[in-house]
């Protein structure tokens, strides 16, 4: 059923009102709590926040992959060309898995296979999905290795993953992403692990793609100046809820939830100019003892009475913009553009 907040337009991957939780030794964690967004075609969108907001809880449940147990989806719906991925059987969902839906893991070794080739495994990826040959599999193999910059692919398509470094293991990963060209790429961190020269080839790859081939990527990062360079729509996540969510531009240069604008002051360059890096005081609250009101009240330079007595609603604030802050009309928050 459509909520308030509701991600608008139809997009290629609908996120509507998912809500996951986790069992804990203090009952039933709600870890992420009512969580609304689209990824249209050809366009990347970032989520961000800090650690333990519910990204990668996020990004896991689009392709049915959050563990159960200790998890539960709680609410909500995931569809994909208008097909709903939250009813399907786990074989329906694996012929989507890795095909039009690839994700890459923000840990590198759950999805590589330490006894096998990596141009083994990518083959078997690209044969599930499109058949076909060995040896055009093992061609598009290498293919791939090419694409992320993996030197001299046609050697290394026969090395096991133990023989890579940590950043070549990545680049692996990304290239077994890409196999299948998938509709929709979920990348969680996908370049923390990598140098800058690296990170901003493998960015310009993402981004390439989403021109050559329409593919639409959910960028999941806590590295806001990633997403100023490559994303066209932002959601912020804190505390498991989406607090914000705009077209890039306007988010750096005018937020409207205070978080983003402590996010946003976090930045690097923004600390360098006065010599000290700002932080956002305080830390998240835990997901079985979330505060009253905005959750973010006790962390936020600008909490009135008003904040604390109950839960806010996402609310719309402008063109494309919503924002879940009950004094957003009335705050003057610093952007960094
Ligand atoms: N398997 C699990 N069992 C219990 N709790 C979990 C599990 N996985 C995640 N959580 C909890 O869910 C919440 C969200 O975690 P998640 O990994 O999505 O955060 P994140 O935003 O990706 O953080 P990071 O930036 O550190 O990757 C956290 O409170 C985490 O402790
Ligand atoms: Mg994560």
């Amino acid at each position: 059923m459509p909520t308030a907040d509701r991600a608008g337009e139809s997009g290629l991957l609908e996120v509507d009102g998912l809500s996951v939780d986790f069992a804990t030794d203090h009952g039933w964690a709600n870890v992420v709590a009512d969580v609304s967004f689209h990824v249209g075609q050809g366009e990347i969108v970032g989520l961000v926040g800090e650690s333990g907001s519910g990204k990668t809880v996020t990004g896991l449940s689009i392709l049915g992959l959050v563990p159960s147990p200790p998890g539960r989806l709680a609410g909500g719906s995931v569809r994909f060309e208008g097909r709903n991925l939250t009813g399907m059987s786990e074989r329906q969902l694996r012929d989507i898995r890795g095909n039009d839906i690839a994700m890459i893991f923000q840990e590198p070794m759950t999805s590589l296979n330490p006894a096998f080739t990596v141009g083994d495994q990518i083959s078997e990826t690209f044969r599930r999905h499109r058949g076909g040959s060995r040896r055009a599999a093992t061609a598009r193999a290498v293919e791939v290795l090419e694409l992320v910059g993996i030197p001299n692919a046609t050697k290394r398509v026969e090395a096991y993953p133990h023989e890579f470094s940590g950043g070549m293991r990545q680049r692996v990963m990304i290239a077994m992403a890409l196999t299948c060209e998938p509709k929709i790429l979920i990348a969680d961190e996908p370049t923390t692990a990598l140098d800058v020269t690296i990170q901003a080839q493998i960015l310009e790859l993402l981004s390439s793609m989403r021109d050559t081939i329409g593919m639409g990527v959910l960028l999941i990062t806590h590295d806001l100046g990633v997403v100023a360079e490559v994303c066209d729509r932002v959601v912020v996540m804190y505390a498991g809820q989406v607090v914000e969510r705009s077209p890039v531009g306007p988010l750096f240069d005018e937020p409207r939830m205070p978080y983003t604008e402590g996010l946003l002051l976090a930045m690097p360059q923004v600390g360098a100019a006065s010599g000290r890096l700002a932080s956002i005081p305080g830390r998240t609250p835990e997901p079985w003892n979330m505060p009253a009101g905005c959750r973010f009240h006790p962390r936020c330079p600008y909490t009135e009475q008003k904040c604390t007595e109950r839960p806010i609603p996402l609310l719309a604030v402008g063109d494309d913009r919503h924002s879940r802050c009950v004094r957003t009309a009335e705050l003057e928050l610093r952007g960094v553009r």
